[in-house]
């Protein structure tokens, strides 16, 4: 068996939304920030640090019975720059498209800065302006704090909003 052939781990889907080339490690997040915790009913199958072509190694995730919209899916562009959205229906790939950050991220990373008002108890919503892409740079509505994507990283892993 060649190192290059790829190989299927997980099966094909019927119906749902396939999120291919996913940074290697980020499948978990990329699910939250999707709002999808397993609880939902439908099914979900993520595959982790996967031999890939193009990047070495990825993730993937396979959502079955649910497509997700464009807006949904390119916040994940922040930690997944290179992901590729796969809409399937009836077994085959009826739309295709590379992620895209959008130009503001609302609700899904909380401000780092801790007097900002996105962190009082009255909840007003995060937002945040991309300012940079590569390396990435967000810029807070509220307090102008500049997010990195370390910032956004323990955002994510410490639960932000919909933990
Ligand atoms: N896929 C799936 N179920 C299907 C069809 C496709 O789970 N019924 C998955 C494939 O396993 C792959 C992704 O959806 O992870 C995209 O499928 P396809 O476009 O056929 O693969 P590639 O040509 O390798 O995609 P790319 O060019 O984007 O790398
Ligand atoms: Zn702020």
């Amino acid at each position: 068996m060649s190192a290059e052939r790829p190989t299927l781990r997980v099966a094909k889907i019927r119906e749902g939304t396939v999120i291919d080339h996913i940074t290697a490690g980020n499948a978990l997040l990329v699910l939250r920030i999707l709002g999808i915790t397993g609880r939902e009913g439908f099914i979900v199958s993520v595959a982790m640090n996967v031999p890939s072509r193009k990047l070495g190694k990825k993730d993937v995730v396979k959502i079955e019975g649910r497509e997700l919209s464009e807006e949904e899916v390119d916040k994940i562009a922040l930690i997944a720059p290179r992901a590729t959205i796969n809409i399937i229906r009836d077994y085959k790939v009826v739309q295709k498209h590379r992620v895209k950050l959008p130009k503001v991220i609302k609700n899904i990373i909380r401000c780092r800065n801790p007097a900002c008002i996105t962190n009082e108890r009255e909840p007003v919503e995060p937002k945040f302006y991309v300012v940079s892409e590569e390396p990435l740079k967000l810029r807070c509505h509220y307090c102008g704090r500049i997010m990195e994507l370390s910032d956004v990283l323990a955002s994510l892993y410490e639960g932000g909003k919909s933990a």
